[in-house]
């Protein structure tokens, strides 16, 4: 992938910031024929105080040309501290992007959100539309991520994750039929899904794949479960299929909330619909882990921090599970004789072997088979301490997509996913 007009051209893969700090793709969409990838951006400071949308456009998803931000905060505004995380819709070949304003106080700290619009008609210069709606009741400040669909009824559909006032995450939902005023109806879970509320639900996605509704959503606050190898990051991401009813506006959940990426660093995911049809995922490859994310070597060499996943095909097989791949035009790998290899460097590679093999990645991790066990373990960069991911199962045919900082590892089946930054 090639990303033009660039100060620091040396992600091969990943899409990243110039400087500062990158955190959630946004408002992926096809547009006119170009694709369009904005995401959060604080180009000032490698730290979370102020974002903005930046963006990406591409007319072929592997040549990547950076264009002015999107939109910025308006000082005095409802979002004079960052114009926070949402998707886009298009109708009546226009533009429309939904995100949530955001404002701190003389402290910094965050005290107000607002649902908020803007339009485009060529996707580059946004008008800002104001205020969608009033902040909902019995919900604290922290309610944000507008993700706005059409239902088969014709209505409007609007998503936000939301912390209730006891502390509890949920998803509520938004109906409009007009596109412009917007009726509360509650939670679309209801009381489903009470062990993966944790205190935040962040980032939901609601989405259609070969047929199948998934809604996909970051919870913030899981207990790990280090036994069986789930919620082992600070945040999570995953995902649920089932049906979603518009006369109730509720999401009917049909199977086990199941986690998107098995890695250390996945979160915020969107997706975009290409002409062909395809549904494709970007992730943000970083994690909001306080100590660790300012300790990100990238930081102190270059000034910027994280990147994003590279785009990712989506399918649900025949046993209800996302699968994932990363998309054709960026795929051209090569056969990996691992246990001729002691260091990865950046490449695609396809690993096909039954037997146990181990290879470093920078100076701090390995990637390591033991079995049926794919095992990332890596020094922490903070503080030195190892931790370790992995994955079991069928392991005989992996895809490597190694960066100069950052890999992807996919199994041949794409049931199972693991990223992670190495340095
Ligand atoms: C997720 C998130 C979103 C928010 C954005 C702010 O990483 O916390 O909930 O809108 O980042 O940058």
């Amino acid at each position: 992938m090639l990303v033009t007009n660039d100060r620091i051209a040396f992600e091969k893969y990943h899409l990243y910031p110039t400087k500062g700090l990158l955190n959630d793709p946004n408002g992926l969409v096809f547009f006119k024929g170009q694709y369009h990838v904005f995401y959060q951006w604080n180009p000032m400071a490698c730290n979370h105080t102020y974002k903005e949308w930046g963006h990406f456009v591409s007319n072929d998803l592997t040549t990547w040309r950076r264009v002015d931000t999107a939109l910025k905060p308006s000082l005095e505004n409802l979002d004079s501290a960052g114009i926070y995380s949402g998707a886009a819709f298009v109708k009546d070949e226009r533009l429309y992007v939904f995100y949530t304003g955001n404002v701190r106080d003389a402290d910094g700290r965050s005290v107000k959100s607002s649902q908020m619009w803007a339009v485009s008609d060529d996707g580059i210069h946004f008008e800002k539309l104001g205020e969608l709606f009033p902040h909902p009741e019995g919900f604290t400040k922290d309610v944000r991520d507008p993700m706005v669909w059409q239902g088969d009824n014709g209505h409007y559909f609007l998503i936000l994750g939301a912390q209730h006032d006891n502390l509890v995450g949920d998803i509520i939902v938004y109906e409009s039929t007009d596109f412009r005023t917007w009726q509360y109806r509650g939670s679309i879970l209801g009381d489903q899904l009470p062990d993966v509320r944790g205190y935040m639900l962040e980032c939901p996605g609601f989405i259609t794949v070969d047929g199948k509704q998934i809604l996909m959503f970051s919870p913030q606050g899981l207990t790990p479960d280090h036994i069986n190898h789930r919620y082992e990051n600070i945040h999570n991401t995953g995902y649920v299929i089932g049906t979603f009813d518009e006369t109730t506006a509720r999401f009917q959940v049909e199977t086990a909330f199941e986690e998107v990426d098995q890695g250390f660093e996945f979160y915020a995911p969107q997706t975009l619909v290409a002409p062909d049809g395809r549904r494709i995922m970007w992730g943000w490859a970083g994690m909001m882990t306080p100590e660790r994310e300012a300790a990100v070597p990238t930081i102190d060499t270059a000034d910027w921090v994280h990147v994003l996943t590279v785009p990712r095909e989506l399918h649900v097989n025949t046993n209800l599970q996302l699968v994932q791949q990363p998309i054709q035009e960026i795929l051209s790998p090569t056969a990996l004789a691992i246990h001729e290899v002691d260091h990865l460097t950046p490449g695609q590679y396809r690993v096909q072997t039954t037997s146990d093999w181990s290879v470093a990645l920078g100076e701090h991790a390995t990637l390591k088979r033991k079995g049926q066990t794919l095992y990332f373990k890596r020094h922490q960069w903070e503080n030195e301490t190892i931790d370790g991911r992995q994955i079991t199962g069928d392991i005989d045919d992996l895809l490597l997509i190694v960066d100069n900082d950052v890999i992807e590892v996919y199994t041949e089946d794409g049931l199972q996913v693991m990223t992670g930054r190495y340095f």
